[in-house]
C-alpha cells in the first residue's frame, strides 16, 4: 500500500515538472486561448453527459500497457471464468501452469494461486502477455495466443488465470454485500456501478464518481490498487476512505480483509462466474425488466 502511495507522489512530481516546462507553459497559453472558445464551441456541439463521463473515466487510466502496435481489444461482455477453465484445457496451459496454477517443475516458476503475486496484476498486462507475449514493453519468449483465441476467448482465459488465487464472489455472496454497496457507495457510484448515483446526477462531484463497469479503466487496476482506493480513498478527488468504518445497521466493519471482499465485489461487476450463454440470457432478461419498469 505504501508502494502505492509512493507512485501516486512520482506521478504527481512528474506532472509538476512537466508543467514548469518551457513547453507547458507554451501549452498552458495555447489552453487559455483555446478555453475562451470554449463556450461558442459546446454550444454548438451541445456538450452531452456521456462525452464528460468518458473524460472523468480516462482519468486515471494508464496508456503504458497498451503501449506499441497492439492494442488490446475490450471485451463486449463480462469475461467468463467457467469458459475460460475449459479454453485453459485446450490450450495445454497446465502443461507448464498445472491444472491448479501451480507451477510445473522446470516449466515455470509463476504460482498463479498465489495471492499475493495475483494482486499486483493487471488484467490488461495479463492479457498483452498471452496475447502478444509482451510484458512492460519488451518482448517475451511464451506461447502466444493472437492467432489461435478470439478477443473475448482471450479475456476468459485472463479472468480464469486470476480465479484461480481469488475465486469470484459466489452469488451468495454478492447478494450478501448488496445492501452493503447500496448503503455506502451507490450514491455515488449507482446499484450497478455504472458511476452515476444521485449525488453524480446532483453534479456535485468532480471528477464524476468512477464507472465500474468500464472494461478499459478497471482492467487497467491491480486488486492491490483497488483495495489502496477503498481503505484509503482517493486524496482531493472525492472518495471517501473507508478503512475502520463501520456499517452497524448491515453488520459490515470495513476491515482489511473486508475491503478485499469490496474488490471481489468491484471485479463482479466486470467478470461472470457463469458461462458466456448464460451471462448473454441474464443481461438480456435484465434489459427487457428495465424496459418494463420505465
Ligand atoms: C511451455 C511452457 C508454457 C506454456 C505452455 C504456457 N506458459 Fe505461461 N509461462 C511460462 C513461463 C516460463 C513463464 C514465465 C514466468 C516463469 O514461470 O518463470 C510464464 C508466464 C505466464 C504468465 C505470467 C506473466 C507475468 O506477469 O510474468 C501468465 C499470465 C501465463 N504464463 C499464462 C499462460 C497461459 C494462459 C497459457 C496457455 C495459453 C500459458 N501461459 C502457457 C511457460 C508456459
Ligand atoms: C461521495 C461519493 C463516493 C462514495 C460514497 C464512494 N465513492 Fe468510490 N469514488 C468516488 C469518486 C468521485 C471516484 C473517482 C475518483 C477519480 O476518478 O479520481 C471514486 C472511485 C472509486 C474507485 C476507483 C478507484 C480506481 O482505482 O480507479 C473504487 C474502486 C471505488 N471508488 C470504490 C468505492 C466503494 C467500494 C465505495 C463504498 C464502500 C465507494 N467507492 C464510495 C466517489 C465515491
Amino acid at each position: 500500500m505504501v508502494i502505492n502511495r509512493q507512485m501516486a507522489l512520482t506521478k504527481e512530481n512528474k506532472l509538476i515538472s512537466r508543467l514548469t516546462s518551457p513547453q507547458a507553459v507554451k501549452r498552458a497559453l495555447t489552453l487559455v486561448l483555446s478555453l475562451s472558445l470554449f463556450p461558442v464551441v459546446s454550444a454548438l456541439s451541445g456538450c452531452s453527459d456521456s462525452q464528460v463521463n468518458v473524460k472523468a473515466d480516462s482519468a486515471l487510466v494508464s496508456t503504458k500497457a497498451t503501449e506499441g502496435s497492439h492494442e488490446p481489444i475490450w471485451p463486449n461482455d463480462d469475461p467468463s471464468i467457467p469458459d475460460g477453465k475449459g479454453i485453459y484445457e485446450k490450450q495445454n496451459c497446465a502443461s507448464c501452469h498445472g491444472a491448479d496454477g501451480k507451477p510445473v517443475e522446470g516449466k515455470s516458476k509463476i504460482d498463479f494461486s498465489d495471492k499475493a503475486w495475483a494482486r499486483k496484476q493487471k488484467p490488461v498486462e495479463q492479457y498483452d502477455f498471452i496475447t502478444f507475449g509482451k510484458k512492460a514493453g519488451e518482448t517475451v519468449e511464451h506461447p502466444v495466443v493472437r492467432d489461435k483465441l478470439r478477443p473475448s476467448e482471450i479475456w476468459n482465459l485472463v479472468f480464469y488465470v486470476r480465479s484461480l488465487s481469488t475465486p469470484p464472489l459466489t452469488d451468495a455472496e454478492i447478494a450478501e454485500l448488496d445492501p452493503v454497496f447500496g448503503a455506502n457507495c451507490a450514491v455515488c457510484h449507482g446499484k450497478k456501478g455504472y458511476g452515476n448515483g444521485p449525488l453524480m446526477k446532483a453534479n456535485t462531484l468532480q471528477p464524476l464518481p468512477a464507472n465500474f463497469q468500464s472494461f478499459p479503466r478497471f482492467y487497467d487496476r491491480d486488486d492491490e490498487t483497488l483495495w489502496d482506493h477503498i481503505a484509503n480513498g482517493i486524496k482531493w478527488e472525492g472518495m471517501p476512505n473507508f478503512l475502520g468504518k463501520e456499517d452497524r445497521r448491515n453488520k459490515a466493519k470495513f476491515d482489511e480483509p473486508y475491503i478485499w471482499r469490496m474488490v471481489g465485489y468491484i471485479r463482479h461487476f466486470h467478470e461472470s462466474n457463469k458461462t458466456e450463454i448464460a451471462t448473454r440470457e441474464a443481461a438480456k432478461k435484465e434489459a427487457a425488466e428495465e424496459a418494463k419498469s420505465h
